[in-house]
């Protein structure tokens, strides 16, 4: 197997096709944006993730890599596209359907296809193999199929391409071996085979493992507050137990992965997949209780202005899908509150981002609702000086607190109760 193609060029599919190029593979990239196949091409990159425009560059200056419009003839198919959620919370399998159809007419005996979207668990089985059949090829005897979910963090993607253990399920043992066969090339990290239904259940439980638990985390801290206790002492000493691991309480989840993939459990078994269920309403609830919080510091500020310290997702990344700042502003927005937000990471968001000094300016409270490192290093003496009202609430329990409190600010922090 020595020809890849890899369908879907962004933060999964381009760094794998350029690590497969320079493990030997001829590699074609396919992707619908002239954008992305005309920056590819050039040897450059259209998304930030550090190391890949070197590794992009050189897999293109040996001519190993080159990005197309559409898929050719070739041995191994990767399905690397996106796979979101409609607006009523389901999963949009459009983009996967639609390059499966792409790939059909190039299909021939012997050739191995790979999801690595992630997908509800049955997609390889009830979705994927009666498209691919249409080539009259036969999965699991004439072509094999495969799926193979990728675990990598942002910011570290190339690293953890190689480094990360992965789990293969075929429809078929010989599939999952086919494509163990093409990860071992360059993966480090051990490999396991199963079947294609394990693995894409796998991937999920992962993701939803983390939101149940962040639920959990978020349920008790607004218990806390109505005890008058503070949630971040309630976890430290719960931690101090050997099997006990509660994790951090917050504005909300966000990202493309914790705050989708569960939907994709609830959607499948409405009926019983209800702790699910019921942890996504708790976290895209968080955005809700952070408003109401404020609406009770502020009350009696005419015409109160609120200055929103991050907009990403999470701390030093530029990611905003799905953040729950924006959830926040939008509800701010919705009540006529002022609010003007900074993120030093964030290049393009649907709102208007502003400097830290405009940020405060006039304010009437700081909240804090990304745990960016920069936001460590304010001074609150400075940061009050323009501000109408000293406030700050704190959403993710990180600021120094006794700092901002000795430099006249009332705090509140998401979790902490007022003492009674
Ligand atoms: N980004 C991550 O950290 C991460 C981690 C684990 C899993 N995943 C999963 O990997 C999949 C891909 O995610 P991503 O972050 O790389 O998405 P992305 O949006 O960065 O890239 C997807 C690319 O696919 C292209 N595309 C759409 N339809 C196409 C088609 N029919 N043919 C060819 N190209 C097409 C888009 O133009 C885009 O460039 C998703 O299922 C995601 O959930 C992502």
């Amino acid at each position: 197997m020595k020809n890849v193609c890899v369908m879907g060029l962004g933060y999964i599919g381009l760094p794998t096709a350029s690590v497969l190029a320079s493990n030997g593979f001829q590699v074609l990239g396919v992707d619908v944006s002239p954008r992305v196949v005309d920056t590819v091409n050039s040897g450059n990159i259209h998304i930030e993730e550090p190391g890949l425009r070197t590794v992009v560059a050189a897999a293109i200056g040996s001519g190993h890599l080159r990005a197309a419009l559409k898929p050719e003839k070739s041995d191994v198919f990767i399905i690397a596209v996106p796979t979101p959620l409609t607006k009523d919370k389901r999963a949009d399998m459009s983009y996967v359907v639609q390059a499966t159809e792409q790939i059909v007419p190039f299909l021939s005996p012997g050739c191995l296809v790979i999801l690595e979207s992630t997908s509800p668990p049955g997609t390889c089985r009830d979705l994927l193999k009666p498209i691919l059949e249409k080539s009259g090829l036969n999965v699991g005897s004439d072509i094999y199929l495969a799926h193979c979910p990728e675990r990598v963090l942002p910011g570290r993607i190339l690293t953890e391409l190689i480094q990360n253990d992965r789990v293969i399920g075929g429809i078929e043992p010989i599939s999952a071996q086919r494509a163990k066969d093409v990860y071992a090339t360059f993966v480090e990290g051990e490999i396991f085979l199963t079947d294609a239904t394990t693995a894409e259940m796998v991937k999920i439980i992962e993701n939803t493992f983390r939101d149940v638990n962040i639920a959990f985390a978020n349920e008790t801290a607004l218990l806390c507050e109505k005890l008058g206790i503070n949630f971040a002492e309630v976890a430290r000493l719960a931690n101090r137990h050997p099997r006990v691991n509660i994790h951090r309480a917050g504005p909300g989840v966000g990202g493309h992965c914790i705050s989708v993939d569960p939907w994709f459990l609830v959607e499948k078994f409405p009926d019983d997949a209800k702790i699910i269920h019921l942890a996504r309403q708790r976290n895209d609830a968080m955005p809700h209780h952070v408003t109401n919080t404020l609406n009770d510091m502020l009350e009696g500020i005419q015409d109160p202005k609120v200055a929103i310290l991050g907009v990403a997702f999470k701390g030093n990344v530029d990611d905003i899908r799905e953040s729950p700042a924006l959830e926040i502003i939008h509800q701010l927005n919705q009540q006529g509150v002022r609010v003007a937000a900074h993120d030093p990471y964030v290049k393009h968001a649907p709102i208007e981002l502003v400097t830290l000094d405009a940020c405060f300016a006039d304010a009437d409270c700081v909240v804090l609702v990304t745990d960016h490192s920069d936001y460590l290093y304010l001074n609150p003496q400075q940061v009050g000086r323009t501000m109408r009202r000293r406030n700050l609430f704190d959403t993710r329990a990180f600021l120094p607190h006794d700092q901002w409190r000795n430099a006249g600010f009332r705090v509140r922090v998401l979790g902490a109760g007022e003492p009674r």
